[in-house]
């Protein structure tokens, strides 16, 4: 039955692991510098998942368990969980059936969302659509992934700029004052060539010659990324103000995706915001893809009250990118 309910966040949960790689690390695999690195991305440190057999579940399930042991929810009551990544287990079948089975989600429906770094804001949206429309209560959307995976560490370009963590929230139905107010999403795939892993798709399958070439790594283009982003965020997040009548001083927390510090200023430059008002933690995880913004929400949630004005902004591979502006609800 359709119902008047907006869709809204009501509780999160992170899992991040305890291996941290220095600047000062990187400085003795790859021919780099902590000032390099600090100066052009803003980035401190990042966490990376060690132990064999540790795929990006074993980050997501924890997250997961937290999630619904914190808010005394029962497992049962999970009618979908969307786990967004771009780091599965395995191709198929989807991380998310791993994560439900798991965590004991019986009586939920679940599936992958692969938007590269812009799978968290996709799926907060394709969650709160089947809230909005009454299909479902209790919907799960976890945000990780296991980067380190498919960074290429001799490759100073990719191997400086990610991490590894992950992210859970918890989305249920509120009244129509809070929750999801609006969203304006993008996608180019013609930007493609520019953030790709190149093999081990149906294009060019796995073989000894693909693994030779080093080509299951991130490919990055970084400047011509950069640009788009750049364009793409501050265009997105402009249009959500501006069709919601919000100007810069009726924004409360602004929650960029966390690629680069850069990337985050010459949006803020656009747009205005309060630097106190800008959810940053770039410093300390790096670029965890679909983590980003779960970290950010989980560490500012004590800060942000109810009924303040949140937008969440991301950009990613594909070209994907995306704005939602949320009025804060728990
Ligand atoms: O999250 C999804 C979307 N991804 C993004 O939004 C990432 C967007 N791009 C970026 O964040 C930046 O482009 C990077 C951080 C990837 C690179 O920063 P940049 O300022 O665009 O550097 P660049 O690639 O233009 O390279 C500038 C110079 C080059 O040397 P030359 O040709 O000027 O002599 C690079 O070889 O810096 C060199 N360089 C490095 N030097 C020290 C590149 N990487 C490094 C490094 N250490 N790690």
């Amino acid at each position: 039955m359709k119902t008047n309910n907006n869709a809204a966040i009501t509780a999160i949960a992170t899992y991040y692991p305890e291996d941290i790689l220095t600047n000062k690390m990187l400085e003795e695999m790859v021919e780099t510098s902590n000032e390099w690195i600090l100066d052009r991305t803003g980035i401190k440190e990042r966490r990376i998942l060690k132990g064999e057999g540790n795929g990006v579940s074993a980050m997501a399930i924890p997250a997961v368990k937290k999630l619904i042991e914190e808010n005394n929810i029962s497992p049962e009551e999970i009618d979908l969980l969307i786990c967004c990544t771009v780091t599965p287990d395995y191709v198929f079948p989807a991380t998310a059936n791993i994560i439900s089975d798991k965590c004991g989600l019986k009586n939920a429906f679940s599936y992958d969302l692969n938007a590269a770094c812009s799978g968290f804001v996709y799926g907060l949206y394709t969650a709160s659509q089947f809230i909005e429309s009454g299909t479902y209560k209790k919907i799960i959307v976890v945000g990780a992934d296991k980067m380190s995976s498919i960074i290429d560490y001799t490759n100073r370009q990719t191997c400086i700029i990610f991490g590894d963590a992950a992210g859970a929230v918890l989305v249920e139905p509120c009244s129509e004052e809070f929750g999801i107010q609006d969203a304006e999403m993008g996608t180019d795939g013609s930007g493609f060539q520019y953030l790709h892993q190149k093999a081990g798709g149906s294009v060019l399958p796995p073989s000894a010659a693909t693994v030779e070439q080093r080509l299951h790594y991130v490919h990055q283009e970084g400047k011509s990324v950069f640009k788009v982003a750049v364009t793409k965020v501050a265009e997105s997040v402009e249009t959500v103000m501006k069709r919601n009548n919000l100007n810069v001083n009726d924004v409360d927390w602004f929650v960029p995706h966390q690629a680069n510090l850069r990337i985050i200023h010459a949006v803020n430059e656009r747009i205005g915001f309060a630097p106190e008002r800008v959810t940053i933690n770039i410093d300390r995880f790096g670029n965890t893809t679909n983590a980003t913004i779960p970290l950010c929400l989980d560490e500012w949630k004590s800060k942000i009250k109810k009924g303040d004005n949140v937008i969440l902004a991301t950009f990613g591979g594909g070209f994907t990118w995306g704005a939602i502006y949320l009025k804060w609800a728990i």
